[in-house]
């Protein structure tokens, strides 16, 4: 079995859950299991509302954190949005793309082009997400989607800027469904798709530098499954992060 070369990640996506105070619990469940286990990097990424109290109760430790959004422009007459620097005061990671944020709320490539673009010049982390759906699955379009997702995504970036970068790789059929991919089959699109398309236009020390998660119904019992793969460095988790004791074991499972 070959090495792993990069950081083992556990990200919790914790999607519209958690008011200040059940996110402040659940931080308060999570740091001192967290904190135990320093050979993986643990990334809360709590609503906007929680994020300020969030940030003051991890700033000692060794998590990240993360938002889950964020809009492009820097500022102005843009009710409802925020802005990277907005993001950048409080954290350090941003999810950019991820398939609900495709589904429901207009973010076309384009756009998650443009937020990524708008993230790394605040300073933030993108984990830029792609996936394809079942009907793409299905008809063999796993490929074609996915390389579009991340050579759009990722569009005038210079090399020096992808370095930053973390990305997901979550097929929108497993997310929240309770059918994940198999850890093969999530590796393999990671290889053939991801890694290649990103040696493609920038190098192939970056395509080997970037940790590429997989996501979509890690759960503790098949999380290390997927860690076994060489070519998945860690998992972006929607529902078990909602559970400190789930959320702590695929952690563990990942070091
Ligand atoms: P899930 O969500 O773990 O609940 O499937 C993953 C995600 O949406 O990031």
């Amino acid at each position: 079995m070959g090495e792993r070369k990069r950081i083992p990640c556990v990200a919790g996506n914790w999607k519209m859950h958690n008011t200040v105070a059940e996110s402040t619990a659940l931080v308060k469940e999570l740091l001192p299991e967290l904190e135990g286990i320093s050979s993986v990097k643990s990334i809360l990424c709590p609503p906007f509302t929680a994020l300020n109290s969030v940030a003051k109760l991890i700033r000692e430790s060794t998590i990240h954190l993360g938002a889950q959004n964020l809009y492009w422009e820097g500022q102005g007459a843009f009710t409802g949005e925020i802005s990277p620097q907005m993001v950048a005061e409080l954290a350090e990671y941003v999810i950019i793309g991820h398939s609900e944020r495709r589904a429901y709320f207009g973010d076309t490539d384009d756009v998650v082009n443009k937020k990524v673009q708008a993230a790394i010049s605040a300073g933030l982390q993108p984990i830029l997400c792609v996936g394809e759906t079942l009907e793409e699955n299905e008809s063999g379009r796993t490929g074609e989607v996915v390389k579009r997702q991340i050579s759009v995504g990722l569009m005038d970036l210079s090399k020096e800027q992808m370095r930053g970068l973390m990305i997901a790789y979550e097929p929108v059929w497993a997310i929240g469904t309770g059918k994940a991919a198999t850890p093969e089959g999530a590796n393999q699109v990671i290889l053939d798709f991801i890694r290649k398309e990103i040696a493609h236009f920038a190098s192939e020390e970056i395509s080997e530098m970037i940790p590429v998660l997989y996501g979509g119904s890690v759960k503790p019992d098949n999380a290390k499954d997927f860690f076994d793969q060489l070519d998945i460095d860690g998992a972006l988790v929607g529902g078990a992060s909602l559970k400190a004791e789930a959320f702590v074991q695929i952690t563990k499972a990942a070091a």
